[in-house]
């Protein structure tokens, strides 16, 4: 008996080498440009109708949505990327103010997808969510939208995944897109709350740090006071740290994701500890040509087929909704006989910052709202262009090569904005008249510019024009 296990085989188990996306041999399989950009065209940015499904309270002030696509296709997404979502946060006849939000589950598991959003109570439109969104309510999104992603294929696939706060989101989609895979992969990943109890998600990293041995996780209280039994790191990300949790950084890709001072840090000190340029990925929605560039030449790569495909999905997305039950309090956005949306397609009225408001009963307390007169505003900037911005009343010269936004906010017109690259559509306004020339990142539907809506963070103005802000 003895003898007979001695003599068994023991096969060594065969591993597959790094990481590969199981989308990646469909796409390695394809002939030609055409067929490739057919193969992408999932990732392209669509307009699509989704349902929450299951919500999931998180910790940390966290809430995770998980939503289904009224179509009934899967999402398909890179681990990483984000969806713009229209939340009708002043009513359903009002537009709605669009968001992103990362996904931050696993691409690997696409007939549902969740979008966790952390609750600030300052905020617009956080706390309406959480409010709001529960199982049965139909939301508009965009997306999949961003270059911060895992790539398709990896054959030496050793990552350091870097999160602070609510930046945990995309690296959680990382963490469990990693974990459903076969393949070697060597992740570390650190994690930095502000409270003990504020890490979102630890239940399950915990768990799949004990079952998956090519994962590490570990976490930093940040400076805050820490609790007796505290068994993990403190104090900010430093480069001692960096080198206790992974002294061959150096030799990995490093994807960073939390608020904007944290990710300075992390740039300067993987830099210090011999990072390459090349080899940190941020989820930067300001200024980061990299990221854009890599957008661009994503888009360029699909735009023609994935446009057809947008089309007929909006289509069968509003047939589905046309034919859904009233019922369950599901919102609905109301489509006109054209299938615009009637939010979008609402007549356009300006308002005189100076004319008698009406009163509480509905009654019109004043005289009859009239059209303000531009040329009685103030005139202020320099450029060879007028915008007259009418909820403002103000008056602003631009030069033509300038990008509208920026002038627009010095000159006092309140218009939120994000990203500053066309992607996030959070600046979204209104032209009464004029022609922009617009050169956006997907963070506006065709619909919205149809109905003259545009984003002057990425615009320029070819005539004088009048703007509903
Ligand atoms: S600020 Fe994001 S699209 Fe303009």
């Amino acid at each position: 008996m003895t003898e007979l296990l001695t003599e068994t085989i023991v096969q060594e188990p065969h591993r597959i080498r790094g990481l590969e996306m199981p989308w990646n041999r469909v796409m390695g399989s394809t002939e030609g440009p055409a067929s490739a950009a057919r193969a992408l065209g999932p990732w392209h940015p669509q307009e699509f109708m989704a349902e929450c499904v299951e919500i999931v309270p998180e910790v940390g002030g966290m809430m995770t949505f998980v939503f289904r696509r009224c179509d009934g296709a899967p999402l398909a997404f890179r681990a990483g990327q984000y969806v713009n979502v229209a939340f009708p946060v002043n009513g359903e006849d009002q537009d709605p103010a669009d968001r992103s939000y990362s996904l931050s589950s696993a691409p690997t598991k696409p007939w549902t997808f969740d979008i966790t959003v952390k609750r600030d109570p300052t905020g617009l439109v956080s706390p309406w969510v959480h409010q709001n969104i529960k199982p049965g309510t139909v939301l508009e999104m965009l997306g999949p939208v961003g270059a911060f992603h895992l790539p398709d294929a990896d054959r030496r696939a050793r990552y350091l995944l870097l999160a602070a706060g609510a930046g945990i989101t995309p690296i959680m989609s990382m963490v469990r897109t990693i974990h459903s895979l076969p393949g070697q992969a060597d992740v570390v990943v650190l994690y930095h709350g502000a409270a003990d109890e504020g890490f979102a998600f630890n239940k399950e990293l915990a768990y799949i740090a004990s079952v998956d041995s090519r994962i590490r996780v570990f976490y930093s209280l940040g400076d805050r006071a820490k609790p007796a039994d505290w068994e993990g790191l403190s104090g900010r990300l430093t480069a001692a740290m960096l080198n206790e949790v992974a002294p061959d950084a150096n030799g990995r890709q490093v994807y960073a994701c939390g608020p904007e001072g944290y990710l300075n840090t992390a740039t300067e000190l993987l830099g210090n500890v011999g990072v390459d340029d090349t080899s940190i990925h941020m989820e930067f929605f300001t200024g980061d040509r990299q990221t854009i560039l890599e957008y661009q030449a994503e888009l360029a790569l699909a735009v023609d087929i994935a446009e057809e495909i947008a089309e007929e999905i909006a289509d069968s997305a509003e047939d589905y909704y046309e034919g859904q039950p009233a019922a369950f309090g599901l919102y609905e956005p109301g489509y006109d006989a054209e299938g615009t949306l009637q939010a979008t397609g609402m007549p356009l009225e300006t308002v005189d910052p100076d004319a008698p408001e009406a009163s509480d009963d509905g009654s019109d307390a004043g005289a009859e709202v009239s059209t303000p007169d531009a040329s009685s505003f103030e005139t202020v900037g320099t450029g060879s262009l007028t915008l007259s911005f009418m909820r403002t009343g103000i008056n602003v010269r631009v030069d033509p090569t300038e990008h509208i936004l920026g002038p627009a906010q010095r000159a006092g017109v309140r218009i939120g904005a994000n990203c500053k690259e066309g992607m996030c559509g959070s600046c979204k306004v209104v032209k009464l008249s004029g022609e922009v020339e617009m050169n956006h990142q997907g963070g506006i539907r065709a619909r919205e510019i149809d109905a003259g809506k545009f984003l002057p963070c990425c615009s320029t103005a070819r005539t004088d024009m009048v703007i509903d802000a």
